[in-house]
């Protein structure tokens, strides 16, 4: 099984966590992407979604799928997204496409966040994947010092503003051994806006492409 046919079934998959007739979250990426056309499939029964990206929105809309603004909607039973790292404890790095912040925010509303990931995405320890760190642009440097202390290299995402207009550091070299204090740690540092660690409100379930189809591992509570 190729890459792409792993992130199309687990797409397909989580359609089933999807709730009728209410707005769905709805992430951003390639793994996303083939939930979104999947969900095309069944957009007579869902109210409409919430898009962590602009692309997301645009493609939602493509579709056919109402797309709607996150103010507007006061309950949002399900939210879907990928990560480019995940443990068992279904910790996540993400960030990979620059939608941290916007993913960040949708995730804290929804009361369930199904991730979707191909197989090579669980690791045992978080941080091989450079972390992305969202930045206000006059903070670049300032902030870049703060990683460096840490003991991270900052790279800055040549050539890339997020959708809020901010820039973002890829932090390589962590080997981050507690998700949850290393997230709060950082998001201490003036002029961050996010950083890509989503652990204090990790995932509730992940879907995990396999050859042999998809595993579900719930959170360990
Ligand atoms: C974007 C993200 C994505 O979820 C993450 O990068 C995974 O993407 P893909 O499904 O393309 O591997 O966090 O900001």
């Amino acid at each position: 099984m190729t890459q792409d046919e792993l992130k199309q079934q687990v797409a397909q998959a989580a359609l089933k966590h999807v709730v009728e007739d209410k707005v769905v979250g709805v992430g951003s990426g390639s793994t996303v992407n083939f939930f979104i056309d999947a969900l095309a499939g069944i957009k007579g029964r869902i109210e409409g979604a919430v898009a962590a990206s602009e692309a997301s929105a645009e493609r939602l809309k493509k579709h056919g799928i109402r797309v709607f603004d996150l103010n507007g909607v006061s309950e949002l039973p399900v939210y879907v997204d990928g990560a480019d790292e995940i443990t068992e404890h279904l910790h996540m790095v993400k960030g990979g496409g620059g939608a941290l912040t916007r993913e960040k925010i949708i995730a804290a509303v929804a009361a369930k966040f199904v991730c979707i990931c191909d197989a090579s995405k669980l690791v045992p320890v978080l941080g091989k994947f450079p972390l992305p760190v969202e930045v206000i642009p006059m903070a670049r440097s300032y902030v870049g010092r703060e990683m460096l202390r840490r003991k991270s290299q900052p790279v800055l995402r040549e050539g890339f503003k997020t959708d809020n207009g901010n820039l973002i550091l890829d932090c390589h070299g962590l080997t981050i051994l507690d998700p949850p204090a290393l997230e709060a740690e950082l998001n201490n540092i003036p002029g961050v806006v996010t950083n890509g660690l989503f652990a204090r409100r990790g995932a509730d379930i992940l879907l995990l492409g396999e050859p042999a189809g998809v595993r579900a591992i719930p959170v360990k509570r």
